[in-house]
């Protein structure tokens, strides 16, 4: 018999509607979950944005089984062990040049939390202290920390918490359906909005402002693409003004776009890059941040016996989760799969373009092997018609994710072109019956 649902109060999910018609996993293997009835699930979204090398893959399973016989845990303060040291290593191979340094965390929001006290500690020890801004942008998602919902720009994730962080601006976002709607990848119009950055200089002025953090593509509000030209001219507004720029790639990161990192594509390499979800596919929670080595050796210039940056969890470089990232890399490593979403672009994208003209498609954007089919909201109840495609591909079979009226697809990076179709004839039903 089952477990009774009454108990556990579930994270981001209407809970009351949930448990009257719960949608349950009990097991997954490379492409697939299985609900505890048995019924197969085509995953359309690996699990959420995280699983990019498919599940239960036998190296990362063996890793984590052996290391938790063999070391289960130890402590990171002052202490350490080999393999948080070589995942590192392993790490700072992938990372564009000059991001060489790895600060570990647990989760994507704990990975910002920690990207933003770096960059405001990092100006004041270099005595820039009266650095204490922190720009974000409207539509982005960083996580549901304090700090992370400060610079984050989702109302429902803002609104009901207080004041949040003081002394917070945000950036406008770049979604401009009137002028980019169904763009193949990055969208023509819109880079003149990283001068939004300037206008925060000339209000706030440059001394005041630590750090600027974007996601390159904002997943979690719709999949919105930066156009083309953006990402480098908000890199030169910052350079111009000594700003720290953070790159959230915690959707991004680990393939998602086609190179190890969305800065690899966008040729834009940022100060800072928090990472998460792809880091150990999933399978045990894990987070970092990559910092230059300029950013690090300015903290390293105090007396040698003195802690330089106090931060740090518990779990930071847990064993388990130092395995688990490792079986990973070689994983991908092995399976070529840090680069595979470039070679299924083309294919992900015209299938998921077959879609456009069905009832309420309004716009569809991909980059990699991360889509959004965007659909008009029945009036007066937003969210609604995408949920219904969410329950109706369920229902069929198959995982996709919705934010707002957007549904979002972002596969492992193992699927092959039948998956793919069998996601878009799913989908392409759901949309026509949610007419
Ligand atoms: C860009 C980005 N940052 C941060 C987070 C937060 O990650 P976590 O849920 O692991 O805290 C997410 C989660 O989806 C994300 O997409």
């Amino acid at each position: 018999m089952s477990a009774p649902l009454d108990a556990y109060w579930m994270p981001f999910t209407a809970n009351r509607q949930f448990k009257q018609a719960p949608r349950l996993v009990a097991r997954a293997d490379g492409m697939h979950f299985w609900t505890p009835e048995g019924r197969q699930i085509l995953d359309g979204v690996a699990g959420l944005w995280c699983v990019n090398a498919g599940h239960a893959r036998p190296r990362i399973v063996q890793a984590i089984q052996q290391q938790a016989a063999e070391l289960d845990f130890a402590p990171p303060f002052n202490m350490g062990h080999p393999k948080a040291f070589e995942l590192a290593e392993r790490l700072v191979e992938l990372t564009p040049p000059g991001l060489d340094k790895v600060f570990y965390t647990n989760s994507g929001s704990e990975s910002v939390e920690t990207a933003l006290k770096m960059a405001l500690a990092y100006h004041r020890v270099r005595g820039d202290g009266a650095r204490t801004r922190l720009i974000g942008r409207e539509r982005g998602y960083h996580g549901v920390n304090f700090g992370g919902i400060s610079v984050g720009g989702m109302v429902g994730n803002r609104k009901m918490f207080g004041h949040l962080l003081a002394g917070v601006d945000h950036l406008r976002h770049t979604h401009d359906p009137v002028r980019n709607a169904f763009s193949i990848g990055q969208p023509a119009h819109g880079a003149e909005l990283a001068d939004d950055l300037e206008r925060m200089v000339a209000l706030h002025d440059a001394s005041t402002i630590a750090a600027v953090i974007v996601e390159p593509v904002a997943g979690s509000t719709g999949v919105l693409i930066p156009p083309k030209g953006y990402l480098q001219r908000l890199r030169q507004i910052c350079d111009r003004h000594d700003i720290l720029l953070i790159f959230d790639e915690v959707i991004t990161g680990f393939g998602r776009i086609g190179t190890p990192f969305a800065a690899q594509r966008f040729g834009v390499v940022p100060d800072l890059m928090t990472v998460a979800k792809g880091l150990t596919n999933g399978c045990v929670p894990m987070g970092a941040v990559f910092a230059t080595r300029a950013v690090h050796d300015t903290f390293m210039n105090g007396p040698e016996h003195l802690i330089e940056f106090f931060h740090g969890y518990t779990y930071s470089g847990h064993p388990l989760a130092c395995a688990a990232a490792l079986g990973t890399l070689d994983t991908y490593a092995e399976e070529g799969l840090l680069t595979r979403a470039a070679e299924l672009e083309g294919f992900f994208g015209e299938a998921l373009r077959s879609l456009r003209d069905l009832p309420h498609v309004i716009d569809i954007r991909h980059i990699g092997l991360v889509g959004g089919i965007e659909l008009a909201p029945i009036e007066g109840q937003p969210t609604q018609r995408a949920f219904k495609v969410f329950l109706d591909c369920w229902e069929r079979g198959v995982l996709v994710r919705t934010t707002g009226d957007t549904v979002a697809l972002s596969p492992p990076l193992i699927i092959d072109k039948q998956h793919i179709e069998q996601i878009i004839e799913v989908l392409a039903g759901a949309i026509r019956r949610a007419a």
